[in-house]
Parts: C-alpha cells; structure tokens; sequence
C-alpha cells in the first residue's frame, strides 16, 4: 500500500480501482457477454459478476475489468467471461470443464414454487396430513459430489428440506417434515426424486411451540424502559467516497458478493505517516458440517460463501432496531441470475461505540485518571435460510483491530421417539433435537504490518526449569519460532502454551530498537473432531488447522477452491501449501480458522441468543508505548 492511495476525494463518476462494481457496470458485463457470447438468461445463468481487484503489486491504477462467472443450462458448462470497463469490451472467455458455479438466489425460489406445485410432494405431504401449500416451504441445499447418487453424478442437483408453518406468520423452521427430501435437478429445474422416509417418531409430529413473533407466542413482553444514544456534535469519523478516517485509522469499504464486506488498505496514521497494518481483510470460506448421520442430515455440510455467498445473502439494516446511535449506512450491489443489479439499501452500517473503560488508574495523590474507550464498527448481516450471522469489524484506539461474529436465527430440528436420547443433538422441544454442528470461519487476513516484508512466528510461553539463574522456579520465558515454509505455517491453537502468531516486519524497527509486529490473538479456535476420510472434511481440509500462512498470491482467495459447490475435494489450501513455498520476509497472508463448535442447547430454541465469537489483532511493539495516551477524558 502506499499512502498516496488515500489522498484526495475520488474524482465525480470515476470509480476508484477498488470500488465495487456498480449496478450500471453489472449491466454492461451482462450485456457485452450476452451480446458476444450469447449468455442469454433464462437459458443461461449469471452466478457471479465481480470486479477483477487490481493486482497488489500493480504500479499504477490499471484498466478497470471484471470477471463474470455463467453457465448454460442446457449442457451445464461453465465458463468465465472477463469485460473491460466502462467500455463492455469481452477481453476473455474461458470454459471452465468439471465444475458447477455457485448457487444462485434464483435457483432457490424457482426450486421452491416448482417443488410446492408438485404433485409428488403435495401427495406425499397430504398423506402428512399437510394440504394447505402456502403454509409449505421447501429449501435447496447444495452437497458434496461423494453422497450425490452414481446416477445423478454430473447433473447439477441439490436436496431439500420441506417445512411447515404452523400459521400464515408462522416460524416454518418450527416444523419439519422429518424424511421427505426432494432431490432437484436445478439445471432443468425438475423433481428427480423425493425421498420419502417416515422416521421413527415422525409419524405424529409433536406439540412444538416453535414461534417467536409475540403475536404468535402469546407471551406478556417485560417491561424495560428506552435507552438512547445521542452524539450532539456528529461523529467522529469521514467517509470521502469509500475512503473511512477515524481517530488515526484509515481504511477503504468494499464488498463483493461472495465474501460481503471486505476492508482493503487499513492504516494508521503516527507522526503524520500513513503505516500500513493490513492489505486487505475478509471472509473467504464458511464451512458449517453437521455432526449427525441420520437421513435428515448427513448431506447438511454448508459452506456459505462458496455456494451462496455472503454478499447475496445480506440483508438490509434497520436504523434504531439493528443499530444504535449515529450511523451511516453504505448500500451494496449485487447481481441476480440473469445479470440484473440487485441494490441492498443500508447493507453496511458505521458507526461509532463507546466500549467502557479503555485505561484507568487511581493514585493516592493525583486521583482517579480515566479514559472510555471508542471503537469505530463496520458491520453488515447476512442471512442464509435459517441462520443468521452479525459481522463486526471494530477498530479500536489503541491500534487494536477486533473481528466479531455473531451467530443467531433458527435451529435446524428433527424428530425422534418418545422415551429415547437423540445421540447426535439436544432435546429443545417435545421429541424434537437440534443436531449438533460446527461453524468454522475462514479470515482472509492479508497483513502489511508497516510493509509488505513480514513473517510470521508461533510465540509460546514456556515456564523455566529451576536451576542456578532461577532457584525459585519462576521464570517464564517466551520461544518465538519463524514460519519460514508453508509446512511450518499450517499452526493449531494451544491453550498449554498460550501459542499466539507475531507478524513481524525486520525491515522497521520502533523507537526501543525492536521490529515492529502485530500480534494474532487467537479466540474461537476449536479442532475439527472428524474422520480424515470423512466426505465432508474431504471438501474442507482447511477446518484440520486454526492457521495456515501463505506467501500473498493474487489469485489465491478461496481456501475450499472457487467452486465448493458439489466439490470432493479441497483444492484450495491443502493444495497450494503442499508447495511448501517460503514465507519469511514475505508478504504474507493469514488464514485464520475459528467460528462456533455448536453443541446446541434448549435456549437456542425456538430463536437463538446471539452466540459471539471474536478473534483480535493487536499491536506488538508496532508503537513505542500506549498509543491512546493522548485520548482526551471525557466531559
Ligand atoms: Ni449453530
């Protein structure tokens, strides 16, 4: 990064290089595809239109292109399209043999009003006892090509789920239909086959009270009086296009449609100097297995951002419902499936927090000196079906970068007999469990802590043996090992040692004459606990480590592949890394695995309380003292 990158509001109707595309330029890539490749919906599918980032080490602001991802739905090829901008020039056209594209929000509704019209399915369900199809909704999943039907091998297929509202408002995901999963042919847009398996204890579903709206629960509402938040003099924080200045940090807005919000070139500014920290931060894979055999749920392995992607699945915010105070909002634009721009109004939201004490002390003398802490948040939300995630990024004022997650919506449930103990979930309603399941998160952290020559060492805390310098067993020293090759870099959490990752740049040192680093401080790390031979862990490798470093390569983003959608096997990182390429004095990305071991619990339903993870990056010695000694106190 340079800081020139910065400077200067962004010239009136010229994009900057890293904008995201608008919905203006997602209509000439359509159309110039359609026009010279003869992608023509509904015939053909758009799956993904996207700005081509310009390369990291590119001198100067390079063409603006982007890339579009379609396929034909007639023999399943997929191919790739690059387009110039803003001229609608095709400047490349790549087929893309043996690989099924993401799935699309289109495909999911289509699936939905074709399967509830189908004669199949409403038999089957009348024979539930169902008859009322407006109260039915089914929901497609994408799987892994090991547990697709030899016969079906090569189609582009998914399996549903068929719920049941209990009233026109209802909670659909309050009642399953335990064993009738439609399988689909997405491409002809075709019933295949409906499993249709009665499971033991479905056959008279149970008394579940699965509803949350008020209306619906019944339920008197506690009393608690308003809080409200108020910042008379505005905010303390400008938005020049996407270019977001708050208290020394500075940083770009962006937003794809796969990864949802992305933070490019995050610095902070010491001394009148703009000092690079990160490159780019993102979510580049979402991987969430369900640890349960049982025919409902053994094909349930969602990775959220390479099949549905975060930046489709967002969802507009709601001032004063899903955030508090001062907020400004950015809407995002995504794209359907026959290349028309999709806008989300109020996808992004900024605003700014007070977090309690940020540092205090009370001396006999002086008295009591304290400061509150700030923090600046950049969130957005997504929600996939059922589930819900709350992302927060939050920069603090003493260099700290946190990244939240938090997790909440409906349970997926089944139903079991009376009298019996459900071995792969929790009891949360009359004879009907949650099964239990894993969200694993994979953060794209591509750091230049103060430059792009950096490297990463493991620092371990290691008590002293007791001896001549230390009769009294007392010493704790600290062991920092260099990654110096991907091998090494594959690292897993160790709470024994309290194993935390330095990034370090040698080239730059602070005023005590130490490298300047910032430091990973790992939470929400947990092992995957699967069977190497597992299907599921087959796709998702990267879930075998809570880190794994990488020398930054442009075109290395997804850490499950491009195309996890009916994937067998990660070739993604497991594959890149087996290069063992050097990454000392590099520039280095980091991969950082963590998320939610889900055991599920009776108060997760019928809505889950928010479950909140987080993992932070913090300043090592990249500052010569505290930097938020120069907070002022607050009036
Ligand atoms: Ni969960």
């Amino acid at each position: 990064m340079t800081s020139g990158l910065h400077d200067g509001p962004d010239a009136p109707g010229t994009p900057y290089p890293l904008d995201p595309l608008s919905a203006g330029e997602i209509r000439v890539v359509a159309g110039a595809l359609r026009r010279d490749r003869g992608v023509e919906p509904p015939g053909w599918r758009f799956a993904a239109i996207d700005l081509v980032e310009p390369a990291k080490a590119a001198a100067g602001p390079p063409g603006r292109e982007a890339a579009a991802v379609c396929w034909n739905r007639a023999d399943g090829q997929a191919y790739r399209g690059h387009v110039s901008l803003p001229g609608g020039a095709v400047t490349g056209w790549e087929h893309l043999p043996g690989v099924q594209p993401n799935m699309t929000v289109d495909e999911w509704h289509e699936c939905d009003a074709m399967l509830r019209a189908h004669p199949l399915l409403t038999g089957a369900l009348a024979r539930r006892g169902i008859t009322d199809m407006s109260l039915v909704l089914t929901d497609v999943w994408a799987y892994g090509a090991a547990l697709v039907p030899e016969r079906y091998r090569g189609l582009r297929i998914g399996w549903a789920d068929v719920w049941h509202r209990g009233s026109e408002d209802g909670n659909p995901y309050a009642h399953s239909v335990s064993g009738l999963h439609p399988i689909v042919d997405l491409n002809r847009m075709q019933l295949l086959e409906l499993e249709d398996v009665l499971p033991d204890g479905a056959a008279e579903p149970p008394g579940v009270m699965g509803e949350y709206l008020p209306k619906l629960t019944g339920m008197p509402l506690r009393e608690v009086k308003p809080l409200q938040l108020s910042q008379p003099d505005g905010v303390s924080f400008t938005l020049e296009g996407r270019v977001l200045r708050w208290q020394n940090w500075e940083l770009r807005v962006g937003f794809n449609h796969r990864e949802g919000l992305v933070l490019h070139q995050v610095g902070f500014r010491d001394g009148g100097r703009l000092r690079p920290v990160a490159h780019r931060l993102s979510f580049a894979e979402m991987v969430v297995p369900y640890r349960d055999p049982a025919p409902d749920h053994y094909r349930r392995t969602a990775f959220d951002i390479g099949e549905w992607g975060l930046g489709f699945m967002t969802t507009s915010l709601e001032l004063g419902c899903d955030c508090l105070g001062e907020i400004t909002y950015l809407d995002a634009v995504v794209h359907d499936s026959r290349g028309e721009p999709v806008t989300i109004p109020n996808a992004i939201c900024i605003h700014e927090e007070d977090n309690g004490i940020g540092w205090k002390h009370v001396d006999d003398r002086a008295g009591s000196e304290s400061r509150r802490a700030r923090r600046l948040v950049i969130s957005f939300h997504v929600t996939v079906a059922n589930y819900e995630y709350l992302v927060y990024w939050r920069f603090y004022q003493d260099g700290s970068i946190e990244c939240e997650v938090r997790a909440t919506g409906i349970m997926v449930t089944s139903y079991f007999p009376d009298g019996r103990k459900p071995p792969y979930g929790t009891l949360v309603d009359q004879r009907t469990y949650a099964p239990f399941h894993q969200h694993f998160i994979v953060a794209r952290l591509d750091l230049d802590v103060d430059g792009p020559a950096n490297t990463v060492y493991a620092s371990q805390s290691e008590p002293a043996a007791a001896g001549r310098d230390d009769p009294y067993g007392l010493g704790l020293t600290i062991r920092d090992t260099p990654l110096r090759t991907e091998t090494a870099g594959r690292q897993d959490y160790d709470w024994a040692v309290q194993r935390f990752w330095k990034v370090v740049n040698h080239g730059v040192r602070n005023g005590l004459g130490t490298p300047v680093a910032y430091k990973l401080v790992p939470g929400a790390a947990f092992p995957p606990m699967i069977d190497r031979t597992s299907p599921a862990f087959r796709r998702a490798e990267v879930i075998g480590h809570t880190l794994w470093v990488t020398p930054h390569r442009d075109d290395e983003r997804w850490p499950c592949g491009e195309f996890p959608n009916l994937s067998e096997q990660d070739p993604g990182l497991p594959r890149w890394t087996a290069q063992d390429r050097p990454i000392e004095d590099t520039d280095v990305v980091l991969w950082y695995v963590f998320g939610i071991h889900h055991i599920t619990r009776p108060e997760d339903w019928p809505v889950m309380p928010v479950d909140t993870v987080s993992f932070w990056l913090k300043p090592f010695g990249f500052f010569d003292r505290n930097p938020a000694l120069d907070v002022p106190p607050a009036h």
